[in-house]
């Protein structure tokens, strides 16, 4: 059971104060039944807003486009980090970000206040799928996509086998990579190893989640259902 106007504010991204002048304007219903009071007390599941279920969630998946020049930190004195691009009552749900893209990296970053799940994602026993646009500042050798599948060896070790396929070619190719591990700067680190280094970066697929080519900047959605249970029911995520 939950206060009525705290469970409205997180659910539907507004403030206690609107939540409670819902609930004055007889606008909340809980079991069918009219809530009178913002401090009483409902079962989550069964709260409506003019009619209308609130689809309640037991946790919040954010699914942010990270723009570039954006810092993966906790909030920054002097740089912008993506917590300046949510929505200020989403935040108050404790959402953090499921890994890290670097600061002129764009694209696919997953927030939630889901610890546990966040903790699999992340985990290096689950190999989650990422994927990547690069645009590279010279052609790749031939043997690019071999390596990548063989495992490339960086300072710190081989990689797991990586996908590489060049989307377009010419004086700045742009070439598709997977990974199936996240390691510092790894996608730079891989095409500065095979000559190629990354001019630009975006992360455009994470597990079952992807967004499109190009940057919708700092446009922040939330999860739809079945984004959130094909994640929570990765096979990877769901073995560890
Ligand atoms: N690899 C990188 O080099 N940078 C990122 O931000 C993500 C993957």
């Amino acid at each position: 059971m939950e206060r009525i106007d705290k469970l409205l504010a997180l659910q539907l991204s507004i403030s206690r104060k609107e939540a409670a002048a819902l609930v004055r304007q007889g606008a909340v219903t809980a079991g069918g039944r009219q809530v009178k009071n913002a401090a009483e007390k409902v079962d989550p599941a069964a709260v409506c807003v003019r009619g209308a279920s609130i689809h309640y969630t037991p946790f919040l998946y954010l699914l942010l486009d990270k723009p570039a020049g954006v810092l993966t930190a906790a909030r920054d004195k002097r740089a912008k980090t993506v917590f300046d691009c949510i929505d200020p009552h989403l935040l108050r749900r404790g959402v953090q970000p499921v890994g890290r893209l670097d600061k002129d990296t764009t694209g696919l970053l997953l927030l939630t206040d889901n610890g546990a799940l966040a903790h699999r994602l992340l985990s290096p026993k689950c190999h989650v799928e990422k994927r990547y646009l690069a645009r590279l500042a010279s052609m790749p050798p031939a043997d690019t996509p071999a390596r990548f599948a063989k495992g490339l060896v960086l300072d710190d070790g081989p990689c797991l086998p990586a996908g590489f396929s060049l989307r377009e070619t010419g004086e700045h190719p742009l070439c598709e990579i997977t990974l199936h591990e996240g390691r510092f700067h790894q996608v730079k680190r891989m095409c500065a190893a095979v000559g190629a280094p990354v001019l630009s970066l975006r992360r455009v697929g994470f597990g079952p989640l992807s967004l499109p080519d190009l940057p919708s900047p700092a446009a922040c959605r939330r999860l739809s259902s079945e984004e959130i249970s094909a994640l929570e029911n990765l096979e990877s995520v769901r073995k560890i």
